[in-house]
């Protein structure tokens, strides 16, 4: 048991969790990705399923392995990755950990892009990709009774958090600083803000499996007392 499960179960809940980058293709060899490594998102996936829980995990590329026990979707795209979480419905919570791209190419070009002679720059027209977590946060049936989303900031993390809380619709905000200097894009470690409606607690830096744990007794924990009410 990892430290700070406290022995919290997840029996019989379905978990979908969303990880890693998106790539979105220019044309049919380059793409716009970003740094994620997917960790987070992994080790909320591997925490999730020893609480016992059915975890499906819509995962971008990575360079890490599959999970026993975690059924995995390996996406590319924004629009596949919400495809594939709509897909999943219905679950109990949803967790977006993916750094999904806020844009995609607005025409992916059929054949390699070639420069022109004498050509000195190119602008490349980017379309708004659908939000993940919005959208699984909206009202409805199919709604996930707990929708987690991630703020990651370099500055002014909390005012952030709360905007993303409320304009996505979202119960929880995890937010952290991903500033350079920290370290924290790529590595083991976080530090984090849980940011709700009643207010944010500071969590210490911790390892992500650590915080995965945490985050995931602290959702089955809100679960059971929303089926108690
Ligand atoms: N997210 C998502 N789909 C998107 C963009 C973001 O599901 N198209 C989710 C992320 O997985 C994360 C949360 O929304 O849980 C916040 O992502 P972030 O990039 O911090 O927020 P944005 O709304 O894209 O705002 P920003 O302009 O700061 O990038
Ligand atoms: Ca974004």
């Amino acid at each position: 048991i990892l430290p700070g499960l406290h022995g919290a179960s997840l029996a019989g809940r379905h978990v979908l969790i969303t990880a890693g980058p998106t790539y979105e293709p220019i044309d049919p060899v380059r793409y716009i990705a970003n740094r994620s490594s997917g960790k987070q998102g992994h080790a909320l996936a591997r925490v999730a399923k020893d609480m016992g829980a059915k975890v499906t995990l819509v995962s971008g590329p990575t360079n890490l392995p599959d999970m026993p026990g975690v059924t995995t979707i390996k996406v590319e795209t924004a629009t596949d990755m919400l495809d594939a979480a709509l897909a999943a419905l219905p679950v109990d919570v949803a967790i977006c950990a993916a750094a999904v791209a806020d844009w995609r190419a607005a025409h992916q070009a059929a054949q390699k892009l070639k420069k022109e002679d004498g050509q000195t720059g190119l602008n490349l027209a980017l379309a708004r990709n659908p939000d993940i977590l919005a959208t699984l946060a909206a009202p409805g049936a199919r709604r996930p009774t707990l929708v987690i989303g991630f703020a990651a900031e370099t500055e002014t993390i909390i005012t952030h958090a709360q905007a993303k809380l409320s304009r996505k619709g979202a119960d929880w905000i995890v937010a952290n600083d991903v500033s350079p200097d920290t370290g924290i894009m790529g590595g083991d470690h976080t530090e984090v803000h849980l940011v709700s409606a009643t207010g944010v607690e500071d969590w210490p830096a911790m390892g992500k499996d650590e915080m995965a744990a945490k985050l995931l007794a602290r959702a089955a924990e809100a679960l059971h007392a929303m089926q108690l009410a």
